[in-house]
């Protein structure tokens, strides 16, 4: 009686640990943080560009919304690179596109692109532009994880095709990724 008393606590004792473990996995819930912001300011004598970026983790991916003021009107290529290094005054040692998979450039919605590839922002005719779209390869933290790494806006249109970089020309705004605070 002993026995079958002391199994029966011990499969109690084993399925609660297995329904906590499940329940946690169920949730869904990454590891890291939902949010991401950058501030962009203008490259050097591209002073008047500035604008905000902001990454929030959701159901499907990762929500990106921008807007930016003082650009030439038009297409603008917009990605995020690799290294979140703006110490110099042309944008260029954030490196090159964020490519963790080792891709060929492309757009956002395309099957081959670089992980950084967000495609163009338009501006108007005011110099004044806004983006928002979900982001279904982008991730806040993991292997294609953002956070730390730099955003370029650029000059010309990212005609999403020309290798490595969209032949988007020089670089007029960046700014580093940053960790965003929680809603709430
Ligand atoms: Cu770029
Ligand atoms: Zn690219």
């Amino acid at each position: 009686m002993f026995r079958i008393l002391t199994l029966a606590l011990l499969l109690a004792f084993s399925s609660s640990c297995a329904e906590e473990a499940s329940s946690g996995s169920e949730s869904g819930v990454e590891a890291g943080p939902a949010h991401a912001v950058c501030t962009l300011r203008g490259t050097r004598g591209n002073e008047g560009v500035q604008g905000s970026v902001r990454f929030t983790r959701q159901e499907g991916g990762v929500l990106i919304e921008a807007k930016v003021a003082g650009l030439s009107p038009g297409l603008h290529g917009f990605h995020i690179h690799e290294w979140g290094d703006v110490d110099c005054m042309d944008g260029k040692c954030a490196g090159g596109h964020f490519n963790p998979e080792g891709s060929n450039h492309g757009g956002p919605d395309g099957a081959v692109r670089h992980i950084g590839d967000m495609g163009n922002i338009e501006a108007n005719k005011e110099g004044y532009g806004i983006y928002r779209r979900v982001d279904k390869r982008i991730q806040l933290s993991g292997p294609n994880g953002i956070i730390g790494r730099a955003v370029i806006l650029h000059a010309g249109e990212d005609d999403l095709m020309s290798q490595p970089t969209g032949n988007a020309g020089a670089r007029v705004a960046y700014g580093v990724i940053g960790i965003g605070k929680p809603k709430g």
